[in-house]
């Protein structure tokens, strides 16, 4: 009889980042322009961003060759800064750091013959710097960005020529760094990700929303493929190592008992897991073949797309996890609770963004996901944007420490309930760019990053309260929260 009464031996406690939001350095060394960075800061705080480039703005972003008004071309210089950084986070006991590969400094447009050697050389850099410390790497492949060139070409992922290239990249850096990495993930919350221009490129708004579907739903078919052939890519590469995908995991409670509102959570939660069904277990679930119909949505599928779908599905699920929503069959007009659809949860607070906490949710997502799959679960986002101050140099963020411990208490009773938990990367360990909002004061992290919105700032590095609260966590393996 097993008798699991806390974090096993070996947990791998680390943090996420994402190239977009850290490198900076966006037209050196031969890198192309990314998707990310013809982003503009949004115009209020609980306004998203990313969806907002249309064919003007881009225009005006191509014309622009500085990074005044594009947050996501200097990130927090992480591309000069990475030794500085990577200390910071071995003084901290990181097992895991998550980054990701940035697609356009290895082919700076998509569809180059050759790699750009000193894009792969960066990454080399990293890693060596990594090993240093014994910390290992756990790199997402498609981070919310790709060459701008191929969303101008092939409208990003609604094309299937990005398939090709996409996977041109994959078995690049597999074999480069065969040996050196253990943990790969697909694409970062491939449930959001062909929802953006970032990956789709602008989508006719005038298009009715069905004909919207259609082609998002078709650049996410493009995707399990390129997911699934990169699997077997490392397979055959390094088949000691393991390839995860990344849901964005969005639990949706019932808003009442009424069985017609619960029939609509449930729904919800199934349109959630649509995406990791689809990678862990192989095959399109029929619920969505069935609202396919419903929306006349029609797959275009290659004759070998199925079974390379079936063949290749993932090792683990990885998430992020910040919230929870609820859901009713009629929705009130004025319920929409967090930035993304859904209503507001009256026992619930908020983050300054509006981001309902919700440390119980971690622990229902998880043992709701192992029971789903039975394969290796891994967190590898969650966390606060919180408006940080400096005080006397110091930044007392006790706020921070709250919410982790709590999302780390849920953890520990998920794995007690035996849910077989690998890791945990909180995101953003040092303050970078905000994904959905593009600013700098939207910070996550144990470090500061001293740069403001415009981007002016000395870009030093301070260790917050929560650097000292989070390396005691790490060094008595959660047991001290
Ligand atoms: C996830 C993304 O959606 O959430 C990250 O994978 C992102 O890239 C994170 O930064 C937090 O979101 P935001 O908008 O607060 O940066």
């Amino acid at each position: 009889q097993k008798n699991i009464t806390d974090f096993p031996a070996g947990f791998l406690w680390g943090g996420a980042t994402a190239a977009n939001q850290i490198e900076g350095a966006w037209n050196i060394d031969g890198k192309g322009l990314s998707t990310a960075e013809v982003v503009q800061k949004a115009q209020n705080r609980k306004a998203v961003s990313m969806g907002d480039v249309t064919q003007a703005t881009l225009a005006v972003a191509l014309a622009d060759k500085s990074d005044v008004n594009y947050p996501k071309r200097r990130g927090i210089d992480f591309y000069h800064r990475y030794k500085e950084d990577i200390a910071l986070f071995a003084e901290m006991g990181f097992k895991v750091f998550r980054f990701s590969i940035a697609w356009t400094r290895i082919f700076p447009t998509g569809e180059e013959k050759t790699p750009n050697e000193a894009g792969l050389k960066f990454y080399d850099d990293v890693l060596a710097e990594l090993a240093k410390y014994d910390i290992e790497p756990l790199i997402t492949l498609s981070h919310y960005e790709m060459p701008i060139a191929l969303t101008q070409k092939y409208n990003g992922w609604a094309g299937r020529q990005t398939i090709a290239a996409f996977n041109q990249f994959t078995e690049v850096v597999l074999k480069r760094y065969q040996g050196k990495v253990k943990y790969w993930l697909t694409f970062n919350e491939i449930n959001t990700g062909t929802w953006g221009f970032h990956e789709t490129g602008a989508i006719d708004k005038a298009l009715s929303e069905d004909e919207q579907l259609q082609i998002r739903y078709q650049a996410l078919h493009h995707q399990f493929v390129a997911s699934a052939i990169a699997t077997k890519q490392l397979r055959e590469i390094d088949p000691t190592a393991k390839m995860g995908c990344m849901l964005a995991r969005m639990q949706t409670y019932p808003g009442t008992p009424n069985p017609v509102d619960v029939r609509a959570a449930q729904f919800e939660n199934e349109k959630n897991f649509f995406f990791t069904d689809v990678q862990a277990r192989g095959e399109y679930p029929n619920y969505m073949n069935r609202y396919f119909n419903e929306h006349n949505i029609i797959i275009d599928m290659a004759q070998d797309d199925e079974t390379v779908i079936a063949t290749y599905p993932v090792d683990f699920i990885s998430f992020s996890y910040y919230m929870t929503n609820i859901t009713k069959e009629k929705m009130d007009a004025d319920a929409v609770g967090n930035m993304v659809v859904g209503g507001r949860n009256p026992y619930l607070k908020e983050s300054d963004w509006g981001w309902q906490i919700d440390p119980i949710g971690l622990r229902i997502t998880l043992n709701t996901m192992w029971d789903r799959y039975q394969k290796p679960l891994f967190i590898v986002e969650n966390g606060i944007g919180a408006l940080d101050k400096l005080d006397n140099g110091k930044i007392h963020d006790e706020y921070r420490i709250d919410y982790l411990r709590q999302h780390i208490e849920q953890m520990r009773e998920a794995i007690v309930d035996g849910v077989d938990l690998m890791g945990y990367t909180m995101w953003g360990p040092i303050d970078l760019i905000s994904f959905s909002t593009s600013e700098m004061s939207k910070r996550y992290g144990f470090i500061y990053v001293d740069q403001d919105d415009d981007g002016q700032g000395s870009l030093k590095r301070i260790r917050k309260d929560s650097f000292y609260w989070y390396k005691k966590v790490i060094a008595t393996n959660g047991k001290e929260l």
